[in-house]
């Protein structure tokens, strides 16, 4: 059984909707660690050699977040800049994470169809998430597709429920090691459970 690590950054949970719920989900799972990085670091001095004990001690990393400025709020940014260190995560003497998988399951305020060359935001989720991708490779990770809650503001509470039991049953599959080859190549892991 695969054991998973959500690195978890949301600066307001207590106004959140929809990663409130999600988290909470994932908290009641075995073989799953909640990592809540706000909580832990409120004032930002992260523990590098923790995290990145943690990092070596799960086989399936999460960033999990609210999509911020299209990419992550602060403190998941300063965590890649701080825990994924040269000669530890990348370089060539930094073989830590060789191996791991990686994915991001973000929730986005802009529905889906915002997210394309001809909506307003010009681009897919897959392609401003393209840093993150990048970031995963250069440490020998494989980063799979992403699990996303689009239209944050807009969806009813009853489809909020539908979204954390499917973040539940991507969780069971990543834990089980049920995804193959062909799965990789989905723009959404979404697609894979519905
Ligand atoms: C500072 C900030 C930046 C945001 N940037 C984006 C963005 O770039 N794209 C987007 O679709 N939504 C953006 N949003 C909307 C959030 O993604 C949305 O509020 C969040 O996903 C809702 O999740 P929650 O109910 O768990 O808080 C932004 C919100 C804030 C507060």
């Amino acid at each position: 059984m695969n054991r998973i690590l959500i690195e978890f950054a949301h600066p307001a949970i207590q106004k959140s909707r929809i990663n409130r719920q999600l988290i909470n989900v994932a908290k009641e799972m075995d073989h799953v660690t909640v990592n809540d990085l706000y909580e832990n670091y409120p004032d930002f001095f992260i523990d590098v050699k923790r995290e990145q004990h943690l990092l070596l001690n799960h086989d399936i990393i999460i960033w999990h977040h609210p999509f911020y400025w299209y990419s992550a709020p602060a403190l998941l940014i300063e965590w890649m800049d701080l825990v994924l260190e040269h000669g530890w995560a990348y370089g060539d003497k930094g073989l830590m994470l060789d191996g791991k998988s990686v994915l991001s399951v973000i929730t986005t305020g802009g529905r889906k169809e915002v997210y394309s060359k001809e909506g307003r935001n010009h681009y897919t989720i897959n392609e401003f998430l393209v840093p993150f991708k990048q970031s995963a490779n250069l440490c020998r990770m494989e980063y799979l597709p992403p699990f996303v809650v689009h239209g944050a503001h807009t969806i009813h509470n009853d489809e909020i429920s539908t979204f954390a039991e499917n973040y539940k049953k991507v969780l069971l599959m990543l834990r089980n090691g049920e995804f193959n080859q062909k799965m990789r190549q989905a723009a959404y892991f979404n697609d894979l459970i519905e």
